[in-house]
């Protein structure tokens, strides 16, 4: 049978050791290797019940560097001793008494009768004596153990020897001893079992203790999208349901027109937006069957727990005029229409087709909203993802961010509603004392700017705009007189960095960031009130 030489030549060292000597001692037989690494060999052999150890705690004692100095030239009363037979009769005074391990060796000396004081004088009392402490010292140095048990605590206080704990390990034979390593086989062939060596062969046992490979790295998530889960767990409580927001490219129409931000409007200005140019334009405005069917999925999927969200009295279902809606809308611009006088200046459609990246989550609002009145019924939808503005990038602006937005459409809504509303869903997120200003927007009216009390800055900062969508906008799409519908956003950005206490957008996104940072972050959690 072949050998497998794992960790060298060791194993097979044990191996035969135990096969002489039947318990081999390891601190014994390998005196020079360390019992770590023993340790692993012989667990490699123990896994497989060739051997079987026990692990032996002892103490060893060892010399300090005195005591290998006393061993080396002889203990302190020697010493002293020496030097006064060596002198005949040595002053009190010499220096060579001086030492303070002389002053400690003529204690011992006159202890062991080998000198005595005759006047300020040392003199020997005898010729020969035996040095028992070295002698003793000379012992541990052969036996890293003392000769006396009750010496130990003695040599220790004299600061001649210390004590060591030291592992060690006994093997001998275990139930499937065999003098060399057999071949452990991983898988069972279709060979083996035809030629039947599988019957002899040596299975390698599952380790069921192994950790598993270190993961190199895990991935971590954004702040942001952390944020957003929040965010979305909010929305998901209140009975929300999720809009589609891939459609990050959308048309003048979505973004602009059909919420009535004029043509010549400056935010519509190069300078405000970005322009796609390749392709610059596209056709009119129709349907998204892939919205459509993500956002009808998530319908039915929240129906089933929501009821708020079947109609109370069914209206009519109709299907859905495009072309006819690209007229009314364009009617409001440029003439006047379901009751709003217009703006009355000469539409073009070259303008509503033009592709821009989407500055407002509230194309995709719109988008769903418009869809609505194929079967228009209390809803409540909303949407967290990004868009996009031409603005100068610094501390607190990026060209890219994400808007939080909701719509919540329902029978007889009242200004009042929103504001009660708002104060829920900020409440949410650990903000009270809500104040509203009134505010502009060219789709909802009235409109208002939402503030919170903000601690650390002491003062009242903006968290929001919002608004009750005009008739116009509703009426234009087809949706019933007396559905009104509320609208709010925010940015994505803003409570993350207060979560985070970041005050540089730039170490949240972009080239910038700091990837250490976002792999440490902690989990957010809004502090709810
Ligand atoms: N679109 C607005 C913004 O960008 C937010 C908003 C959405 C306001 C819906 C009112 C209604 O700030």
């Amino acid at each position: 049978v072949p050998v497998q030489n794992g960790d060298g030549d060791l194993t097979l060292q044990i191996l035969q050791a135990v096969n002489e000597h039947d318990i081999v001692k390891s601190a014994d037989t390998f005196p020079n290797t360390s019992q770590t690494v023993i340790k692993a060999a012989l667990d490699r052999l123990a896994s497989r019940s060739m051997i079987e150890y026990d692990t032996k705690d002892s103490e060893e004692v060892r010399l300090t560097d005195e005591g290998q100095q006393i061993v080396a030239e002889g203990s302190h009363e020697y010493k002293v001793w020496d030097a006064v037979r060596q002198a005949g009769r040595l002053s009190l005074k010499d220096p060579v008494l001086a030492t303070a391990a002389a002053k400690a060796g003529q204690g011992k000396a006159f202890k062991n009768k080998w000198v005595k004081k005759d006047g300020d004088a040392l003199v020997p009392l005898t010729d020969a004596v035996t040095d028992t402490t070295r002698d003793d010292l000379q012992y541990v140095a052969d036996h890293r153990a003392v000769r006396r048990a009750d010496d130990l605590k003695e040599l220790r206080k004299r600061t001649l020897v210390t004590t060591l704990k030291v592992i060690a390990y006994e093997a001998r034979k275990g139930p499937k001893w065999a003098l060399e390593i057999p071949v452990e086989v991983t898988d069972l062939t279709a060979d083996m079992l035809a030629d039947g060596s599988w019957e002899k062969a040596t299975f390698k046992p599952y380790n069921f203790k192994a950790l598993g490979e270190q993961s190199p790295g895990t991935g971590a998530l954004h702040p942001l999208n952390k944020v957003r889960e929040e965010f979305r767990k909010i929305f998901f409580n209140l009975g929300f349901t999720e809009m589609p927001t891939g459609r990050f490219v959308d048309t003048g129409f979505w973004n602009f027109d059909a919420l009535f931000v004029p043509q010549q409007h400056p935010a519509r200005d190069l300078q405000d937006t970005f322009y796609v140019s390749d392709p610059a334009e596209a056709g009119p405005p129709g349907p998204d069957p892939e919205a459509d069917a993500a956002l009808a999925a998530m319908e039915e999927e929240d129906r089933d727990e929501e009821s708020s969200n079947q109609p109370l009295t069914a209206p009519p279902t109709r299907t859905l005029d495009y072309a006819q809606y690209y007229q009314n809308v364009r009617s409001v611009h440029q003439d006047g229409a379901f009751g709003s006088i217009g703006y009355r200046y000469p539409y073009t459609d070259a303008e509503t087709r033009r592709l821009v990246l989407r500055t407002h989550t509230t194309a995709v609002s719109t988008y769903c909203l418009h869809r609505l009145a194929a079967h228009p019924r209390p809803c409540k939808y909303f949407s967290i993802d990004r868009v996009f503005r031409n603005e100068t990038v610094d501390a607190t602006h990026l060209a890219e961010f994400h808007q939080v937005e909701g719509v919540i459409a329902d029978y007889a809504l009242t200004l009042g509603g929103l504001q009660g509303f708002l104060r829920r869903f900020f409440k949410k997120m650990g903000l009270v004392g809500l104040k509203f200003k009134p505010a502009y927007n060219p789709y909802t009216e009235p409109s208002m700017e939402v503030f919170a009390w903000h601690q650390g800055l002491g003062k009242l900062v903006e968290i929001g705009n919002s608004g009750m969508f005009r008739p116009e906008m509703l009426l234009a799409m087809g949706l019933p007189e007396d559905l009104r519908v509320y609208g709010f956003g925010l940015s994505l950005e803003r409570p993350t960095m207060i979560k985070y206490g970041i005050d540089n957008i730039r170490e949240l996104l972009g080239h910038k960031v700091d990837l250490g940072f976002i792999e440490r972050n902690a989990a957010v959690r809004l502090d709810k009130a």
